[in-house]
């Protein structure tokens, strides 16, 4: 449990769970590492409560273009932090990661003009810092996936040993979620789970958890649709919200 992976439809609270997970597991004494591997929303750096985006790794490789290159089998030996087969958190640069209270947080890489190319590359980057980050026994790493699957094909989760899916109260999400958990398992992760999001009612949150019952995917918990939370996310504050925060105690206490 010390790299995990939390991935869900477009817009199902990705990002919002990311920065409850990161909050509380840093109560409970971890160090944390937070991955912004969403190469379209800016915002994640926010929800933690930092006031800047640290610069992206995809610099530190020299651009989209070099991503490849540099991780290939016939480059030549390089001084970049990135190629080392470990990569202990201390050794990321300073300009490369932010930190705050225990809690740390890089960008893969952000898609800044039109016509750059698809973001393949940045997949790819996501995929071999994973593989190569070193974690002490007290540190634990927190990827904010993109929306949808596509990451399941660049190979991301391999280099993860536990998957969260969230879901929201939707077909859809309940449907991508079947297809999350399915990936999730041929790719070898060990621990795949589903956290239910957004419900308006217990009602509700039983229905969703019913419905991935009989489709066999375990449900470790569940944060209901919480006015605290919206609101940060209206306003582009930090992620303030005592109902999730209660929730996902919960959540951590049998995830640990
Ligand atoms: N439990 C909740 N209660 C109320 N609002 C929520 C909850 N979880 C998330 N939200 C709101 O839902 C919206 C989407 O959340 P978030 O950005 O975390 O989703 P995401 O899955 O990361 O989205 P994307 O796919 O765009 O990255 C935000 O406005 C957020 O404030
Ligand atoms: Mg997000």
């Amino acid at each position: 449990m010390k790299k995990i992976a939390v991935c869900g439809k477009g817009g199902s609270g990705k990002s919002s769970i990311v920065a409850l997970l990161a909050s509380g597991m840093r109560e409970r004494g971890y160090r944390v590492l937070v991955i912004d591997s969403d190469e379209s929303n800016p915002g994640l750096y926010r929800m933690l409560g930092f006031k800047r985006r640290p610069l992206p790794l995809l610099e530190l490789v020299g651009g989209k273009k070099k991503v490849f290159r540099t991780f290939s089998e016939e480059s030549e030996p390089s001084q970049n932090v990135l190629t080392r087969e470990e990569i202990p958190i201390t050794d990321i640069p300073d300009q490369y990661i932010v930190e705050r209270d225990g809690i740390g947080l890089v960008c893969v890489g952000k898609i800044l003009q039109s016509l750059e190319g698809c973001a393949c590359p940045m997949g790819a980057l996501s995929r071999e810092f994973l593989k190569r980050l070193y974690l002490q026994g007290d540190e634990v790493a927190i990827v904010d996936m993109e929306a949808g699957i596509e990451h399941f094909g660049r190979g991301i989760e391999t280099s993860i040993d536990s998957v969260l899916i969230v879901v929201e109260p939707s077909f859809d999400s309940l449907e991508l979620a079947e297809k999350m958990n399915t990936l999730a398992t041929e790719v070898g992760v060990d621990n795949t789970w589903t956290i239910l999001n957004k419900a308006m009612s217990e009602e509700i949150a039983l229905k969703l958890r019913d419905k991935l019952h009989k489709k066999g995917i375990s449900v470790i918990g569940s944060i209901s649709y919480d006015p605290e939370i919206f609101e940060s996310g209206l306003e582009g504050r930090p992620l303030h919200g005592s109902m999730g925060e209660r929730s996902i105690g919960k959540i951590l206490d049998q995830l640990l």
